[in-house]
């Protein structure tokens, strides 16, 4: 089998923590290359990998021979350039979440990437979760009945400590909603399909922190109307005083339809809550341990901190795409689809109405 050489461009936080062990996991496969801008952090990330190739100009490492595919985390308003920049190089691109800053440019990447027959993925890593993934079969084979409500609810204490470009709309498009709920409208797409329209409302509680300036909400609301005919309510806040920062802290969502309701919890990644229609109450399901990896993925689901090595089968679904010539799941697709849900809900933000979706 033919070593596929990776390009990683941008050497932060999800880098170290999802990147890296993930595709360490993946077999005949080589980082080949180290983009990041911040020539510090770059050689931080030489020094952890024993990569040699490094540069803080993503052109340079974009278009190298030696580069199969190019996983994208850096701040979200670099996504798109270095994006297309990969795509016209013909190369396969994981992007980090957001794809880009409006839906116009997020459906750019997707085509293109489509016309140049490279495979694409957004990094909407929780749909890795084992409990989110036996729920999604559960919907899928019917369990749920005739669908009624999608409800999530991401509730986080992150203060009022400095956010870097987290907290600068230029940078980062949106705030809780890029980072935090973004994910929670995927599961929304995946467990109910699209929506149809929506009201929504925005608060930036700390318009300063730590002193510098901070443009971008720290909790947002959506109430929603989806295709189907269901209702959806998502929620999602920074600033949750007490309820912890970590991934730990709550990440819930509930489908209730004509037949049973389902409840996920991320802290929970190998159960689920469900009840029947006219049934005592909520009981535990347990997930079935075949769903504890992602089909094919070599991971040991014994080994680490389930809650953290679920991420790693995010990698392993992309380069088993590459090597089977089929799409990704979650594609550049699912990455659109979120992020006109996003537009929208800025927009009804600002003109305080309800907002038909495409
Ligand atoms: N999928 C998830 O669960 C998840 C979790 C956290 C972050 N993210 C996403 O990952 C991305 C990065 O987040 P992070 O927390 O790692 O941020 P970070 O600030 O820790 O790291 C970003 C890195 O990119 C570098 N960089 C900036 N501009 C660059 C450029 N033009 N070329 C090369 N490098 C550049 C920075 O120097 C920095 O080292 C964001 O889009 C974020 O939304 C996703």
């Amino acid at each position: 089998m033919k070593t596929l050489g990776i390009a990683i461009v941008g050497c932060g936080g999800i880098t170290l923590q999802n990147h890296l062990p993930g595709l360490a996991l993946c077999a005949d496969v080589r980082v080949s290359a180290l983009c990041d801008s911040d020539a510090a952090t770059l050689e931080r990330a030489r020094q952890q990998t024993g990569v040699t190739v490094t540069s803080t100009n993503y052109e340079e490492i974009v278009k190298r021979e030696d580069v199969d595919a190019v996983i994208i985390a850096t701040p979200n308003f670099t996504h798109a350039p270095i994006a297309h920049a990969a795509i016209r190089h013909g190369k396969h691109v994981l992007c980090e979440k957001p794809l880009a800053l409006n839906v116009g440019d997020t459906r750019a990447i997707a085509e293109a990437a489509d016309r140049a027959g490279v495979r694409h993925m957004t990094a909407f890593t929780y749909r890795f979760v084992p409990a989110m993934r036996y729920l999604a079969h559960l919907v899928k084979q019917g369990a749920l009945g005739q669908p009624y409500h999608y409800r999530s609810c991401r509730l986080q204490d992150w203060g009022t400590r400095n956010l870097g470009w987290r907290q600068v709309k230029k940078l980062a498009g949106t705030g809780e909603m890029g980072d935090m709920l973004s994910h929670r409208i995927d599961f929304a797409h995946l467990l109910v399909g699209p929506m149809r329209r929506l009201v929504a409302n925005t608060r930036t509680v700390h318009p300063q922190r730590q002193g510098a300036a901070s443009d971008l909400e720290d909790w947002v609301a959506i109430m929603a109307e989806f295709q189907s005919g269901a209702t959806g309510v998502l929620e999602s806040s920074k600033v949750a005083s007490g309820r912890n920062e970590s991934w730990r802290s709550l990440d819930y969502a509930e489908v209730n339809g004509s037949e049973a309701s389902f409840v996920f919890i991320t802290g929970e990644w190998n159960k689920l809550q469900t009840g029947k229609v006219g049934g005592p109450g909520l009981q535990t399901l347990e997930v079935p341990r075949e769903f504890y990896t992602w089909p094919g993925s070599p991971r040991d689901p014994d080994q680490g901190d389930p809650l953290v090595t679920f991420r790693y089968d995010q990698a392993f679904e992309f380069i088993d795409a590459i090597r089977n010539q089929r799409p990704c799941t979650p594609s550049f697709h699912d990455g659109v689809l979120a992020q006109g849900v996003m537009d929208a809900a800025v927009r009804s933000a600002e003109i305080r109405q309800w907002v038909d979706l495409d």
